[in-house]
């Protein structure tokens, strides 16, 4: 299996779990396995490690487990919500408290590029988007169902998207004739309401409502919320949990976080302002542009 999604921010995420032994066993949750390209660097760079590896979409963590099949023993496998792990979870794994915590937030570029669910402008799929199968709602749901205040509700703050009322009109007007079924026929909607001279010159003009549908059909910033605030409290002291955001929405509900814990005493933020991807890194994963990666420290 050749992985398609290439890790963010690679050497940071490790520069970010320095202060953790490579001598004594440890213990770490991926909490947005991926393709595991994260998890593989943890392993090899902590070579007395054991992972747990958790995602929510069926389709990548059988991905993962493929690509991670030599560690054997050093890799074990959940899949479900990452903001649902609690501390009798970990004890079926036999784990008692953890020294690191990854979370990757968004989708993989398999999704993007492989999974015919219609996560992709680019591609002419059905409007699906839905990170696990099942659940129940959809992007085509949402497209076709939702209520004009609602769906204008969340392309603004879901997509921060100006045009939102005048999108929201003519999704309104189409579907007085025939359902909206495709990637395809969404995208020529937004195309044809925002002039184009608006449009920006590296971002496709419906971005923003992809993104946002996205969002509303996975819960994704919910989710977030959840589990920032749930999942520190399972580090031991001095475990280190490491996010990465890829829009403003997630990155200040982040920073929001971590700065309501840091007032509880039992943590500590690492990193004031956020670690960005170097030009390098940009210019070689394009995906990484928009990454935001922030540090958490248990005390
Ligand atoms: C950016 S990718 C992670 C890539 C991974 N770090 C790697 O190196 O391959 C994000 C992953 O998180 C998963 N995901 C998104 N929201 C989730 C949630 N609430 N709970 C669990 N997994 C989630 C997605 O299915 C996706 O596979």
């Amino acid at each position: 299996m050749t992985p398609v999604h290439l890790p963010v921010l690679p050497f940071e995420v490790l520069k970010s779990f320095e202060t953790i032994s490579k001598e004594e066993k440890s213990f770490f949750l991926d909490g947005t396995g991926g393709e595991g390209g994260h998890s593989k660097l943890i392993l090899d760079n902590f070579p007395n490690s054991r992972v747990l590896i958790n995602d929510r979409d069926e389709v990548m963590l059988l991905r993962c487990k493929e690509r991670l099949k030599d560690y054997k023993d050093r890799v074990l496998f959940r899949e479900g919500i990452f903001s649902e792990i609690t501390f009798s979870e970990l004890a079926e794994f036999d784990i008692i408290n953890l020294n690191g915590i990854l979370l990757d937030f968004g989708i993989s570029t398999f999704h993007l590029k492989d999974s015919e669910r219609g996560f992709s402008f680019k591609k002419n799929e059905f409007l699906d988007m839905r990170l696990s199968l099942e659940q129940k709602l959809t992007a085509f749901e949402v497209v076709n169902n939702y209520s004009s205040a609602k769906l204008n509700q969340i392309f603004r703050e879901y997509g921060e998207e100006n045009w939102a009322l005048k999108i929201v009109d003519k999704i309104i007007e189409i579907r007085k004739k025939k359902k909206i079924e495709t990637t395809s026929e969404l995208a020529k909607l937004v195309e044809s309401v925002i002039p184009k001279k608006f449009w920006q010159a590296k971002t496709h003009p419906s971005f923003r409502i992809f993104q946002a549908i996205r969002i509303e059909v996975n819960k994704e910033l919910d989710h977030i919320k959840k589990a920032l605030m749930n999942l520190p409290v399972l580090l031991k002291p001095n475990g280190i949990i490491t996010v990465i955001s890829f829009h403003s929405l997630e990155d200040r509900i982040s920073k929001n976080c971590f700065k309501e814990l840091e007032r509880t005493d039992k943590f500590e933020i690492i990193t004031k302002k956020p670690i960005l991807p170097t030009e390098k890194e940009v210019n070689e994963n394009f995906a990484s542009r928009s990454a935001k990666l922030r540090i958490l420290k248990a005390l």
